[in-house]
């Protein structure tokens, strides 16, 4: 028995070895299991006979959404609604911790140019940069709908650059919530602060 058995490996690594023939070949290495190796099929970018416009890559079909990419949420992804005008609230509750993102995002994006403050006095106006940034403490921008301040950081707007990719969405919002922080701040008037922390105001 045991004969037999050493017989079968060693037969076996005769084969093995008579495979390595040491030097190249032109036929198709031995494939014992092919599977579907060579199978009649369409390589990419390659013409096709059996479509009128004879390209092997189809379109998707019209309408196709790949999934997680339907942005059906006109007003958020878009600050527009379906009437095409600018939306007045934002579509992102406000928590402490989106207006803390805001504000993180907001002096990493905003403030070299608009200022920590929004005054439109950021680190960039001492290197001569040629159109002064806006300062948001104004009443144009005061009273800009939320959707139109989200439009001008996704598409830039005269010499501001469009921050679309650097900022998501989300974010985009959270930066908005901040902007309207920092406006009241600058444009504060005694019935903002609670009625027992007046006392603390100085005139
Ligand atoms: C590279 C500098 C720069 C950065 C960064 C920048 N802005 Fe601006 N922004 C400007 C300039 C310059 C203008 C004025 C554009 C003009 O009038 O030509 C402006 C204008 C604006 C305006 C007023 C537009 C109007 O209607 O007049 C808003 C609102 C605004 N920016 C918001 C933002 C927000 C929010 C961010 C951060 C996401 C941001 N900007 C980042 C340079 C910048």
């Amino acid at each position: 028995m045991k004969m037999i058995q050493l017989l079968i490996a060693l037969s076996l690594t005769a084969l093995v070895l008579s495979g390595c023939r040491g030097r190249t070949s032109e036929k198709p290495p031995i494939h014992l299991n092919p599977n579907m190796d060579t199978q009649e099929k369409y390589k990419p970018q390659s013409r096709s006979r059996f479509f009128k416009d004879e390209a092997t890559m189809r379109m998707p079909v019209e309408g196709t959404v790949a999934r997680g990419l339907l942005k059906a949420d006109l007003p958020f992804y878009t600050g527009r609604n379906t009437d095409s005008s600018f939306v007045n609230t934002n579509p992102v509750a406000l928590t402490e911790q989106v207006m803390n993102r805001g504000q993180e995002r907001f002096n990493i994006y905003c403030a070299p140019c608009h200022s920590r403050l929004g005054d439109g006095k950021g680190i960039i106006t001492q290197y001569q940069y040629p159109i002064p940034p806006t300062s948001f403490h104004q009443d144009r921008i005061r009273s800009m709908p939320d959707g139109e301040i989200f439009e001008i950081i996704s598409q830039g707007i005269r010499n501001m650059p469009s921050y679309r990719h650097q900022i998501p969405v989300a974010d985009r919002w959270a930066i908005i919530h901040y902007v309207r922080a920092l406006q009241r701040s600058q444009h504060a008037v005694l019935s903002d602060i609670p009625k027992n922390q007046r006392d603390r105001i100085r005139p």
